[in-house]
């Protein structure tokens, strides 16, 4: 199963979870067992899938309701569809549904060296986009450059004023997963009419803000936007999956996978990423 930061989330209850239930909304494995009427899936099969709908990924086997599921192609292993599912297709839905990038546009992306990061550049890149990554440290910065970014900065810098020298007058898109600490200054970092894709809280919950922050910066746009909302549809699920699969296959996009765990070591792994010690994805092996 992947770890993401919406794990902890749901763990600490700045997402409520009803419970009793399980953690974890991402994973791969093979099907041993089908409901009647299902169909698209078989027995021995494959699989990936992300269900923050349904949570419960920390496990060694599960039921799932099969609407969730896709086949792995067989050039991708089980470890990286399980890293990819949930931030590739967050990557997919940010770059191609919530704004839609196109070859040189200037993007801003916070968090560029982790798991959605990672992704998210490598993508924008194919795009033809020019990236600007932000991250917390000069090892985090050597990574994001070997994969997508043009240019990386350290969250220490002022970064709106080297955005703007960067891109000329600011970004038409931001991406920031931070959320707290980053909003105003992503707001900052935008031209005219640009929109900030304010996507996690890393460092805690956006503050309620008022309408004429957007107005005084160039009548702005702000989206606050979630995954689920993008694979309602089994149709958008398929068309974002099979990208995604494609880009991987082709070696457009590499799904790096720079932690693994023993499922019973999650506690760890959630420490580790809560304290900022991962970069890209990491995988709980069952
Ligand atoms: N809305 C959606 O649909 C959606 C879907 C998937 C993920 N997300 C969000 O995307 C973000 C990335 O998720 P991920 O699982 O790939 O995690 P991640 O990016 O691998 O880990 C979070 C990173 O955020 C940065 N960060 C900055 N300030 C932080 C702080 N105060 N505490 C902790 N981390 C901080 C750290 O990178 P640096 O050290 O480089 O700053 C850290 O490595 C999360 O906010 C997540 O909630 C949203």
């Amino acid at each position: 199963m992947g770890l993401n930061f919406i794990d902890v989330y749901h763990r600490t209850g700045l997402y409520p979870m009803a419970l009793p239930s399980g953690l974890g909304g991402e994973g791969a494995g093979v099907v041993v067992a089908v409901g009647p009427g299902v169909t698209h899936v078989r027995v021995g099969d494959r699989v990936a899938y992300t269900a923050s709908g349904a949570l419960g990924s920390y496990s060694e086997e599960r039921i799932l309701d099969a609407r969730w599921l896709v086949r792995l192609p067989d050039a991708i292993d089980e470890q990286t569809g399980a890293a990819m599912m949930l931030k590739g297709l967050t990557a997919w839905y940010l770059l191609k549904r919530s704004y839609t990038v196109v070859a040189g546009d200037w993007i801003l992306l916070h968090a560029a060296a982790g798991g959605v990061g990672l992704i998210a550049a490598q993508w924008a890149r194919e795009l033809g986009a020019r990236v600007i990554g932000v991250v917390g440290s000069a090892a985090k910065r050597e990574l994001a450059l070997a994969h997508g970014c043009e240019h990386v900065l350290l969250d220490s810098e002022d970064i709106p004023r080297r955005v703007r020298e960067l891109a000329g007058g600011g970004v038409p898109v931001v991406y920031d997963s931070v959320g707290r600490t980053t909003f105003f200054q992503s707001l900052d970092c935008l031209q005219p009419h640009g929109l900030l894709v304010s996507f996690g809280n890393s460092s805690g919950r956006v503050e309620p803000f008022g309408l004429h922050e957007l107005q005084t910066r160039g009548s702005l746009y702000v989206t606050r936007p979630t995954l689920q909302d993008f694979i309602r549809e089994r149709r958008d699920l398929e068309a974002g999956s099979g990208e995604l699969f494609d880009l991987v296959q082709r070696g457009r996009v590499r799904i790096e996978v720079n932690q693994t765990y023993a499922l019973r070591d999650a506690a760890q792994a959630h420490r580790n990423l809560e304290a900022r010690r991962t970069t890209g994805s990491t995988v709980l092996i069952p």
